[in-house]
């Protein structure tokens, strides 16, 4: 790429540019905040010296860290290629800065935000130059999360958009085309981890240990979703599922719950306040799960099947093609399979069928299956041939 500049020096921003600078780009770093910024530097330096101790670096932490300019003005920005947006999740603000940022680059430089939850294409609204305008989007940590997602807006050049693959992949990410819906992949598809896992809690049928249990010993997940949701901030994944509500129009498979508004509002986020689904006291005794292998089993099959129905109706929708469905959800939330993958290995039908009981059982439209799974029953189809 060359010189990039990445705004926002915050978690995402400061990992993007510390993924940028050790691909060997020139990176300038701006934030309105210079504490924010102070902090980035102290971080990326710490982070590449612990790489470096590790031998995971090409050449010194030192040479690394040189490539950063933390800029004190947009201004400097001019001989950027590419500039990547990491700031406040707020459109306004998005867009007047990317109307800023146009004006001070040149003609060519391709203009990229990380959001997580706006339209990329209402961001290029803002621009004269909306065909530059692309989502890129990395997970947190970004210096250790392999996947990125190139989500092209409706204005997005084609050609600009396909030639960010590579540039990605020389940053020693995996790139996965999305279109520009709410939650791209990984956080629409997602949803149900958290969502169904809440839903079988409120209904009583196994409590928060179990249910967690069920996931990573039966289903092989790396954490339960009651950990996860500890771990990401009660707060932060309430606020991804409203978005994604609101945004599909409240559909309502991605209905919030109550349970995780009233924690949030009880401030039990999880890890960073000591108490969430669990409680992180020093002294605190948590529950302890039902090991029952029929309980496991029916838990690990109703989410799954959640699971595997966002995944089919993500790619009937054409969100994005199968491989990069399932290479998501693996290098962006660490899933052990596929969920395409996975259900041919569980059989379409049997994934229609649990889909169709819980339709069957609750009347909900939360449940309803997607198009694709019946239309692959009926002509006997696989996701993977
Ligand atoms: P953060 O709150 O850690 O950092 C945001 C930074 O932007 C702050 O340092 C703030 O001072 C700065 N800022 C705000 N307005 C600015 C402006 N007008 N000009 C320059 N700097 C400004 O936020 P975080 O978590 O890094 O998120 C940034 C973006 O990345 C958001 O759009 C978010 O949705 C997205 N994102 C966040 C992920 C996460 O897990 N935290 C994962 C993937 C994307």
């Amino acid at each position: 790429m060359g010189t990039v500049g990445i705004i926002g020096a915050g978690a995402m921003g400061s990992g993007i540019a510390q993924v940028a600078a050790t691909a060997g780009n020139k990176v300038f770093l701006y934030d309105t905040k210079k504490e924010a910024q102070d902090g980035a530097e102290q971080l990326i330096i710490k982070m590449l010296a612990k790489l470096e101790e590790k031998g995971k670096l090409q050449e010194s932490a030192v040479s690394v860290s040189e490539r950063i300019t933390y800029a004190t003005d947009l201004d400097e920005f001019e001989p950027c290629e590419l500039v990547i947006e990491a700031i406040v999740e707020k459109l306004q603000i998005k867009k007047n800065v990317f109307e800023e940022v146009e004006a001070i680059v040149s003609d060519t430089c391709i203009l990229a935000s990380n959001t997580s939850s706006l339209s990329i294409a209402s961001i290029a609204a803002a621009c004269k130059n909306p065909q530059r305008v692309m989502g890129i989007h990395f997970f947190n940590p970004a210096p250790l999360m392999p996947l990125v997602e190139i989500i092209s807006a409706v204005q997005t050049d084609p050609e600009l958009a396909a030639n960010m693959k590579g540039t990605i992949q020389s940053w020693g990410k995996v790139p996965v085309f999305a279109k520009d819906t709410p939650g791209f992949i990984v956080n629409r598809i997602a949803r149900p981890f958290y969502g169904e896992a809440i839903r079988i809690l409120e209904e009583d049928l196994a409590n928060v240990p179990t249910i967690d249990w069920a996931m990573k010993e039966l289903g092989g997940f790396k954490m339960g979703p009651f950990e996860l949701m500890d771990f990401i901030g009660n707060d932060i994944n309430y606020e991804v599922t409203a978005t994604v509500f609101k945004e599909f129009f409240f559909d309502p498979r991605y209905k919030p719950s109550f349970t995780q508004k009233r924690m949030v509002e009880a401030n039990r986020l999880g890890r960073k306040t000591g108490m969430g689904y669990y409680n992180y006291g020093e002294d605190a005794v948590n529950l302890e799960p039902d090991k029952n292998d029929g309980l496991g089993s029916y838990i690990l099959k109703r989410i799954l099947a959640m699971l595997v129905n966002e995944a089919a109706d993500a790619l009937y929708l054409h969100v994005a093609t199968k491989e990069d469905i399932d290479l998501a959800m693996t290098k962006g939330v660490n899933y052990p399979k596929g969920l395409l993958a996975w259900a041919d290995e569980i059989g379409i039908e049997t994934c229609l069928n649990a889909l169709e009981e819980l339709q069957s059982e609750y009347g909900e439209d939360r449940y309803r299956p997607s198009p694709i799974l019946r239309k692959m029953v009926k002509k006997g189809e696989t996701f993977f041939g």
